[in-house]
């Protein structure tokens, strides 16, 4: 039985010139997040920079018709397939890597990512959170922060560790909560920075401009 479905391959790790740093960007659903990084990378925002591939835990995400549409291989592993969690992520390490990927990009990936793979890739993954870590992380996060009260929101891009949304932070931005907010007009107004900073953070990642140091990232000019 087939788990893996590729299409459409203009561009794979064999043909990317080495100097290149290549992402992976892993999605569920409408890929917003991966649309921005598209566009900043197509507008020579960020010097060698190659989505080699998109790759989707959800058969029909819109994120994956994006990513075919910019000649970006897109891969739907299907969870159900496998027995468990670690051969489902053995799967995806496969795929990985058979794209020679530098860095892996959460862009509303909708599940945990097991140890082996953040072994593998070790500093190399980033995620994007649409409120101020360490606030709110997990599910629903804009019902939680309107629960709350809170006065100002925002988002956050991290390096991925094994917890929930626990990572090193390496940008964030804030929004202000405004009286009237349901959840979709503070997570459209929260989207559109979040469109803003992850394409910065990965940028800095590519330039070198990250150092982990613990819990801190130091970024440098
Ligand atoms: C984004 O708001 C992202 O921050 C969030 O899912 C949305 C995906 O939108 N991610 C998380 O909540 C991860 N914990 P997109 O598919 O349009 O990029």
């Amino acid at each position: 039985m087939s788990t893996t479905t590729t299409t459409n391959s203009t561009t794979n790790a064999n043909t990317t010139i080495s100097t290149n740093t290549n992402l992976a960007v892993l999605v569920s659903g409408r890929g917003s997040n991966l649309q921005s990084m598209i566009d900043y990378i197509e507008n020579g925002n960020i010097e060698n920079a190659n989505i080699g591939v998109a790759i989707s835990d959800v058969a029909d995400a819109y994120a994956l018709k994006r990513a075919k549409k910019h000649g970006i291989d897109a891969v739907f592993i299907d969870p159900t397939a496998f027995g468990n969690k670690i051969e489902y992520e053995h799967e995806l390490i496969k795929i990985l890597d058979s794209y020679d990927t530098d860095l892996i990009i959460l862009a509303g990936y909708m599940r945990i990512v097991g140890k082996n793979v953040i072994s593998a890739y070790k500093n190399r993954i980033l995620n994007i959170h649409p409120t101020l870590l360490p606030s709110f992380a997990g599910l629903h996060s804009h019902k939680q922060t309107l629960d709350y009260g809170v006065k100002v929101s925002g988002c956050t891009v991290h390096f991925v560790d094994e917890g929930m949304d626990t990572g090193p932070i390496i940008l964030q931005s804030c929004v202000p909560v405004l009286e009237n907010d349901t959840e979709d007009t503070l997570s459209e107004r929260i989207l559109e920075q979040e469109h803003k900073i992850y394409p910065q953070a990965v940028k800095l990642f590519i330039e070198g401009k990250l150092k982990v140091e613990g819990r801190i990232v130091r970024v440098s000019k």
